[in-house]
């Protein structure tokens, strides 16, 4: 069994900062000993990573990820292997991906496909959370058996009516099972039935171009979606984590709902964080690189997004990586902003991206650290093996340079995708080494780890889920 020892680094916890060199053993830490003590000594590591100067913080856990799935007649452009690969690089070692009911399918059979692709060729750990997109008698009775396998989340959607939109009674009945099998309930929250009618008088006055695709999905429609998945939890007690929260309107009443005791969590993304509505008119067309759903906001939400994160509002940061290249596949909808595969790359970049808050002042290095890798693993199941450096966590672990710095340009990510949503973005901080299961992955510029070794993370209904008022 290999024994490693980083020494000399300030380890970030959630709760605090503290020196303390990282004693790992095989797959998991063993312990954390004073810097220089002769118990360091005494541990006899067969390999040192010198981190003095760095930062060493748990593995980035990035909880909403989509790997080579279908959409819009195409398929995202990162397969499990290049998009956890690139996820490595940035310091990320957990993703949790969606298993996606097709209609008429069953649940058991969407596993079956994920865990095809996945099982095997993933860099780091994955879990599976499941898209239910036809429920129904039959699907809400195999919830409880993906529950025994580790799928304890279910993503429903408000929005694309036809396709994988849930009706008001369906979402209902969707979280009163939910409810019963300790599971949570990931909500898509964007009045679809309303954008449907807006994207069709769009279309009909000629307005074609990307930036109509903001124009169509305003804010307050994501505010009333977000208010009504939380009046239908709390009627049935299913615990609701709204994903990709884009607007400052849906993160007041995820506020409002929270100070009353309800158990709702939300996760934003860098892309909300970083870019504004104004990247979608772009000429020649480049506004499509960046349509996503929710769409890209005015600034002002994001400033109010930042203010949620650094209070305790939201919860956590999760990239939403949906690739497709701009050639061939954002090209699907160039005369029809409706046909444009909806989603942004960027499991690369979240880690660093979100450290600028650090560097800026926005939010506290402690909270970088609970915001990227201890809530997402607390929330979904994976706590205390994922989401902090502690004796019997599983080593994964990354060195960070906060004196670093990086330039991030499609020309070197790993990602395999033809552009970058923040080309030419100059960023403080850069990660140094990351090990996942005490396997060194990334060393400096080099990726030496093996790039099939990750495992499925098999996860837990969380206690959260189980107590409210978390
Ligand atoms: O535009 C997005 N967000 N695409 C990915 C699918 C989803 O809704 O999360
Ligand atoms: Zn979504
Ligand atoms: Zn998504």
């Amino acid at each position: 069994m290999t024994r490693t020892l980083i020494r000399g680094g300030t380890v970030v916890a959630a709760t605090g900062s503290f020196a303390a060199d990282v004693a790992i053993e095989g797959e998991r830490i063993v312990s954390l000993l004073e810097p220089g003590s002769s118990i360091t000594d005494a541990f006899h590591a067969d390999r040192v990573i010198e981190a003095t100067g760095k930062l060493v913080v748990p593995g980035g856990v990035d909880v909403h990820t989509h790997m080579e799935m279908p959409s819009a007649g195409t398929i995202s452009a990162d397969t499990f292997a290049s998009g956890t690969m690139a996820a490595a690089w940035g310091g990320t070692t957990t993703i949790v991906d969606f298993a996606s009911q097709v209609r008429e399918g069953s649940l058991r059979e969407a596993w079956d496909v994920s865990m095809s692709k996945a099982e095997g060729r993933c860099a780091i750990d994955f879990g599976l959370h499941m898209i239910v997109s036809d429920v129904n008698a039959s699907s809400l009775a195999e919830m409880d058996s993906m529950v025994s396998e580790g799928v304890t989340s279910f993503k429903l959607f408000m929005a694309y009516p036809g396709a994988l939109y849930s009706d008001d009674g369906q979402i209902l009945r969707a979280m009163q099972r939910a409810s019963e099998c300790a599971a949570t309930i990931m909500m898509h929250a964007e009045n679809g039935i309303a954008i449907d009618v807006l994207v069709a008088q769009a279309l009909a006055r000629n307005e074609r171009d990307p930036r109509f695709h903001a124009a169509t999905r305003p804010s307050s429609l994501e505010g009333e979606a977000t208010h009504r998945a939380i009046v239908l939890a709390q009627v049935t007690g299913a615990p609701l984590y709204i994903v990709h929260l884009s607007a400052a309107e849906a993160l007041a009443e995820v506020v409002a709902a929270r100070d009353s005791g309800a158990i709702v969590h939300a996760e934003t993304c860098p892309q909300y964080l970083f870019l504004s509505e104004a990247a979608l008119e772009g000429p020649e067309f480049e506004g499509a690189k960046f349509v996503c759903s929710p769409p890209l906001r005015h600034g002002t939400h994001s400033d109010a997004l930042w203010n949620g994160l650094a209070g305790g509002d939201l919860s956590v940061v999760a990239t939403d990586h949906c690739p497709f290249c701009f050639k061939d596949q954002k090209e699907l909808g160039k005369r029809d902003f409706s046909k444009i595969p909806n989603g942004l790359p960027g499991v690369e970049h979240r880690m660093e991206l979100v450290y600028q808050g650090v560097v800026e002042g926005r939010i506290s290095l402690e909270r970088w650290v609970d915001l990227t890798s201890t809530t997402p693993a607390r929330l979904f199941g994976m706590y205390p093996a994922k989401g902090v450096i502690q004796p019997g966590a599983d080593a994964d672990v990354v060195v960070f340079d906060p004196a670093g710095s990086r330039t991030i340009s499609a020309a070197s990510h790993h990602m395999a995708v033809d552009y970058s949503c923040y080309e030419g973005f100059t960023l403080t901080g850069r990660v140094q080494t990351v090990l996942s299961r005490g396997r060194v992955l990334v060393d400096g510029n080099s990726f030496v780890g093996e790039v099939h070794g990750g495992r499925y993370v098999r996860r837990s209904s969380p206690p959260s889920v189980l107590s409210p008022g978390k």
